[in-house]
């Protein structure tokens, strides 16, 4: 009986309908920022071509995926084909290069998972990281795009539940708590779960985009303009996808044995993954397959206390918006 009651949501959760898409407004980035941002590449683009002429800059991350919210940072990759220096010496030549003109703060972090430089333009107020050939996150971050171009749903969705994690502290890898990028792409799966589906799975569509990146053959589908309607036999509201995230994230998910897999569309075994078990630093408490790099688990970074601060958070908003009198306020509510 428990079971059957917590199943259904409220009986009134289409009255979240509006809060929710309200703030989702609220958190779109204005059309002057886009332009700066633009700004910013073309004058960074200037300095590096002065050095290496033949290098291109992709913006990446959520500036570029239509995931971002406004005031976010911009992520940048600087492609180039430099077969004299390593990675870490790229980086510290790029940082000279930088400093040299009207830039702030510009540091070289070459230590770091993924080396980058860091620096703020005073002009446009902007700050931004600059990596060197992360070429996966370029196609990972146009897969992203595509995805929201099929349903509007979609990027409703994780903009909430983005909210929802930067409030509640959850959207903090250093603390073992999950990505932005890992969160997008628990609401793709999410969508892609639901009967009717609201979205496809483009990866297992016939192939119209291909490109290999570190050999890795990244293709799908990406003539979203053709899926357009691709989720109207579903009817759920935003407030109802809201509150079956958490309920499936709390209450549902298999921990124990599932992976949710974007690339396929499906749920896959653990076993399958050959992710049973920690080694060295992974433990995959909580298993998010990369669409591309099949071997990375974007859960990796949960360890033994992060999982259950997270499951807990789940748990506390699945009950808030099943029972809470002022479910809004009380979800976002800074922990
Ligand atoms: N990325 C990745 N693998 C990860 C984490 C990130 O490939 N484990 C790439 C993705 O292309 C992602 C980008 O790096 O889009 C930026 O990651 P992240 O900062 O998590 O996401 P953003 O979308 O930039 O989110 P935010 O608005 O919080 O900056
Ligand atoms: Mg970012």
């Amino acid at each position: 009986r428990m079971y059957k009651r917590l199943m259904t949501c409220r009986g009134d959760i289409n009255s979240l309908n509006v809060p929710f898409l309200a703030l989702y407004e609220s958190l779109i980035p204005p059309e002057e920022e886009k332009a700066k941002q633009k700004q910013l590449l073309t004058l960074l683009e200037k300095l590096v071509s002065k050095e290496w002429p033949k290098a291109q800059l992709y913006l990446y991350g959520s500036c570029a995926n239509s995931f971002g919210v406004c005031k976010s940072d911009i992520d940048v990759c600087l492609a180039i084909e430099e077969t004299a220096m390593d990675k870490s010496e790229i980086i510290l030549k790029l940082a000279d290069i930088l400093k040299s003109d009207n830039l702030q703060n510009v540091q070289a972090l070459t230590r770091a998972r993924v080396p980058i430089v860091k620096l703020m333009d005073p002009v446009t107020e902007i700050s931004c990281d600059i990596c060197v050939n992360n070429l996966l996150a370029v196609v990972n971050t146009k897969l992203l795009r595509d995805y929201a171009q099929v349903d509007a749903r979609l990027r409703q969705l994780a903009f909430i539940i983005k909210h929802w994690a930067k409030s509640r502290g959850v959207n903090e890898t250093y603390q073992g708590t999950l990505s932005s990028y890992a969160y997008v792409l628990m609401c793709i799966h999410f969508l892609q779960m639901r009967r009717p589906a609201i979205l496809p799975c483009l990866q297992e569509m016939e192939t119209t985009y291909s490109v290999t990146v570190d050999d890795i053959k990244c293709g799908y589908f990406d003539e979203v303009e053709k899926l357009r309607d691709f989720g109207r036999h579903n009817k759920e509201t935003i407030a109802q996808l809201v509150w079956g995230f958490f309920f499936y994230w709390a209450y549902c998910h298999d921990y124990a044995d599932s992976v949710i897999s974007v690339r396929t569309g499906n749920i896959i075994s653990k076993r399958e993954k050959d992710w049973t078990r920690r080694i060295g630093n992974d433990r995959h408490l909580i298993c998010i397959e990369d669409p591309f790099e099949l071997s990375h688990d974007l859960g990796r970074v949960v360890d033994k206390s992060s999982i259950k601060v997270l499951r807990e958070e789940f748990e506390r908003a699945a009950d808030i918006l099943q029972y809470d009198s002022n479910p809004c306020v009380k979800l976002f509510e800074p922990y």
